[in-house]
């Protein structure tokens, strides 16, 4: 607790020094106890610098997850209102689905600065390395079929767009369904998982996981992978893009759930999604088949043109780019 509530004095007062004096008063403990949490909180990679009698203040390129940092930037109703902040973790979404989730509430988000066994879709795994990205998982209850669960990656898909766009200045994209690219590599992904309630085929709930690479990338993927370091050497961003993807997320959420606005979703999505009149190969059984993608249905299908010009609907699995000659 101490941890977190020094961290949020040092975030507030970013680029500044603060003694351990001030920081002391302020929490009510010795300046020993300040020492030592400092001491601690460098143990767990925050890059904390410290100057002879004047104090302490956060690296430029100090990047701690703070629960009450993300807390003073939600603008949400439930979304990130109930958070809980692991340090590792195997994955979020696991670990989400675990818990009891009739307990929750809707809006519950679990935030991880590490997974050991981050998971993908189609059984993949994301790489998730400790202070290197923003893995968390948000529980959603809505009110819709089984067969409407996908939607919820679209709507994640939009929200990230928009946050990263927004808080981080940078372009991004989407590739069909559930990766956020920025200059032809992979930003973030977003996994999906869904319980039904037995009677009604209705969703139980959805725990939306959603990792995004912001630090450094590993020499053995950096030709498919990007950060937000990577493409605009910004640092110290977890917390804030993290609470601007909640932010987005529910306002995207309840304009699906609440309002009924999902062809202005999908128009959304569409318009970000940059495998548009690209060809691509749709994977299946044997090596797939070359298309050319028109765009997405009602239900967010892909709708492509193959080579024969039949229009088909995929309505889930992969698709992978044909580079143009
Ligand atoms: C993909 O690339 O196919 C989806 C990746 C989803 C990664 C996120 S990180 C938080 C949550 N926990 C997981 O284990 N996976 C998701």
């Amino acid at each position: 607790m101490l941890n977190e509530q020094v961290l949020y004095i040092l975030e507030q007062n970013r680029g500044k020094l603060v003694t351990g004096g001030e920081i002391a008063k302020r929490l009510d403990v010795s300046r020993t106890a300040i020492w030592k949490t400092v001491a601690a909180l460098r143990e767990d990679g925050n890059a904390i610098e410290s100057a002879p009698n004047k104090g302490y203040r956060l690296a430029e390129e100090s990047d701690g997850l703070s629960g009450q940092v993300m807390g003073e930037l939600l603008t949400t109703r439930m979304l990130g209102r109930s958070l809980e902040l692991l340090k590792t973790v195997d994955s979020t979404n696991l670990y989400l689905r675990a818990r009891d989730i009739s307990a929750l509430p809707e809006g519950h988000v679990v935030i991880a600065d590490e997974q050991t066994g981050g998971r993908g879709r189609l059984g993949r795994t994301f790489y998730s390395p400790p202070h290197s990205g923003i893995y968390m998982s948000c529980l959603l209850k809505p009110p819709v079929p089984l067969a409407e669960a996908p939607f919820l990656t679209i709507c994640a898909a939009v929200a990230v767009c928009r946050a990263v766009e927004s808080v981080c200045g940078m372009r991004v994209g989407i590739k069909w369904v559930n990766d956020i690219f920025h200059d032809g590599k992979k930003l973030c992904g977003i996994l999906t998982e869904a319980a039904v309630s037995a009677e009604m085929r209705q969703v139980d709930y959805a725990v939306v996981g959603i990792g995004v690479n912001t630090g450094d990338i590993a020499p053995e993927v950096e030709d498919v992978a990007t950060s937000i370091y990577r493409a605009t050497g910004l640092r110290g961003i977890r917390n804030r893009l993290a609470a601007g993807i909640l932010n987005r997320l529910e306002e995207v959420y309840l304009d699906y759930v609440l309002h009924g606005k999902k062809s202005e979703i999908l128009a959304a999505y569409e318009e970000k999604l940059f495998i548009l009149g690209k060809r691509v190969r749709v994977m299946g059984s044997g090596d797939g088949y070359e298309a050319a993608v028109l765009g997405v249905d009602d239900s967010g299908a892909l709708v492509v043109k193959n080579m024969s010009g039949d229009i088909l609907h995929v309505a889930s699995g992969e698709i992978r780019l044909i580079k143009e000659a």
